[in-house]
């Protein structure tokens, strides 16, 4: 019988970045993984294809709006979705080939099956066992779907399935507008569908500052968005390769429908923890069926750990992946450490979203006293050179100490700006700090100092 220090169940990126950082400690390493290729959900059927389609979708939007400004004349190109999707799997094939190399380099036994913990200490993979000291589990999770709807994957898809479809909706309804809904919703609108997001709050973004989320909803609606909120989706029906999806206005609790070539829905999702035997284990999950586990990422049971979506916080890859460095820290007799409360956050739409740390609404909840420094897109030489000034960059700072306590982005390259705010968090930095480090010109960074500048004697540019 093999063993092991760690046997890792799953390869998304919680439990790939684990078995890396295991292995670089010394641990002998083994990682459990059933589908075809290494990282799982995100890999293979949801960040980085998304971020193709996104990105290919992107292009044409700005060859149909912005070329010919810029005096690129000709028609915008059409649209070959068979080259599209296979663009989108050639980067998953990268990708995960990618992570197969750095098993092999670092020399982490990919276990190829599902596995499930007969007892503390073993892994069963088919039909063969495995020893180990430790089991991490980075199983992730699966979509949450809503009672009334069965996902047929064709025309009632959830995000996997809106990541290959057959052709391009006429007519898109997307349940749900949180980031996977408007992320799709936002591809599918570039190509050309009509797309309507049906919403059971009053606005988009749940968790998001108040104020972006506006924002952000009127540029999506401008780029051909449409949004139904307040609304409860109640079912979907299927007939003759077309869907219709009924839904309640909670206003006044009046009954719609709406017909469909293709239903999106996303409506969350929840820990994917089937088949490991953890009932049997008597492993304790909490009430929303999320593996419990204490600061050092243990479960109550003695060598079982998790990590990531199948346990609680934001369900996003870097926070699995940070947690995956921190529970192999700690197996190597070190401090693992994950500071959760300078996570970013990012939605990958055009613009990009992005935020760190508090809103303006959980201060106001806390009674924290707050400044905020806000600075346009529109103010930005560089922005505007690129059809690019629709957003803004707004800082959270301490009334008194002047302490950076969250930041909001909305515009150009949000989900890579956020991160100078998210170093500054880290070190304690107060928005002076950001103010007084001279950012290079012309960037979109600017508009970051900019916010920071406008958090003590004012912006320069507006
Ligand atoms: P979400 O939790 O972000 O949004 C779901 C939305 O569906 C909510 O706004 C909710 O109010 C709405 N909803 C629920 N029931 C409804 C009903 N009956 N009728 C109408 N609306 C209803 O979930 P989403 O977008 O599915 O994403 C799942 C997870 O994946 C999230 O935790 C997200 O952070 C993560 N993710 C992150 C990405 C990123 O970081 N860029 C990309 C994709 C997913």
């Amino acid at each position: 019988m093999s063993s092991y220090d760690v046997i890792i169940i799953g390869s998304g990126p919680g439990g790939y970045v684990c078995a890396i950082r295991c292995a670089q400690l010394g641990l002998k390493t083994a990682v459990v993984e059933g589908r075809e290729t290494l990282g799982g959900t995100c890999l293979n059927i949801g960040c980085i294809p998304s971020k193709a389609l996104l990105h290919a979708s992107h292009q044409l939007h700005e060859a149909e709006h912005n070329f010919a400004k810029m005096g690129l004349m000709g028609k915008a190109p059409s649209v070959d979705w068979k080259q599209m999707l296979a663009y989108k799997d050639d980067v998953i094939g990268q990708n995960t080939k990618g992570i197969e190399f750095l098993f092999k380099k670092n020399k982490i036994d990919w276990l190829k099956g599902w596995g499930a913990i007969p007892t503390p200490g073993k892994v069963q993979v088919g039909d063969t066992t495995y020893e180990t000291k430790n089991i991490i589990i980075a199983t992730g999770s699966t979509p949450a779907t809503l009672p009334g709807i069965e996902i047929d994957e064709k025309i009632v898809v959830t995000s996997e399935g809106a990541l290959s479809l057959p052709k391009i909706p006429k007519k898109l309804v997307v349940i749900g507008a949180g980031v996977i809904g408007l992320e799709l919703g936002s591809v599918y609108a570039r190509l050309g569908a009509e797309v309507q997001v049906i919403e059971f709050l009053d606005h988009i973004t749940p968790g998001m500052d108040a104020e972006v989320s506006k924002n952000f909803q009127r540029i999506l609606a401008k780029q051909g968005l449409g949004f139904t909120l307040g609304a409860a989706v109640q079912g979907v029906e299927t007939a003759k390769g077309k869907a219709t999806v009924t839904y309640k206005l909670r206003k006044d609790d009046s009954t719609h429908t709406v017909d469909a070539d293709t239903v999106l829905v996303a409506t969350g999702r929840k820990p994917y923890v089937d088949g490991l035997g953890l009932a049997a284990l008597g492993v304790s999950m909490t009430d929303r069926g999320q593996i419990a586990t204490d600061s050092h990422y243990a479960t109550n049971i003695k060598g079982i750990y998790a990590i990531g979506d199948a346990i609680t916080g934001p369900m996003l890859a870097h926070k699995a992946e940070d947690e995956g460095m921190a529970v192999a820290e700690v197996l190597a007799g070190r401090h693992g450490h994950v500071n959760y409360g300078v996570i970013p956050g990012v939605i990958y739409t055009h613009p990009e979203v992005s935020s760190v740390g508090a809103t303006e609404e959980t201060l106001k909840a806390e009674g924290r006293t707050y400044k905020v420094g806000k600075f346009s897109f529109m103010g930005n030489g560089r922005a505007k050179a690129n059809f690019a000034g629709d957003g803004f960059v707004k800082i959270l700072a301490d009334k008194e100490t002047d302490r950076i306590l969250g930041a909001h982005i909305i515009g150009p390259m949000a989900g890579d700006l956020i991160h100078e705010i998210c170093v500054a968090m880290e070190f304690g930095a107060s928005a002076q700090d950001l103010a007084m480090t001279c950012h290079a010109h012309p960037t979109y960074s600017e508009a970051v100092r900019e916010a920071a500048l406008a958090c003590g004697d004012g912006p320069i540019h507006s």
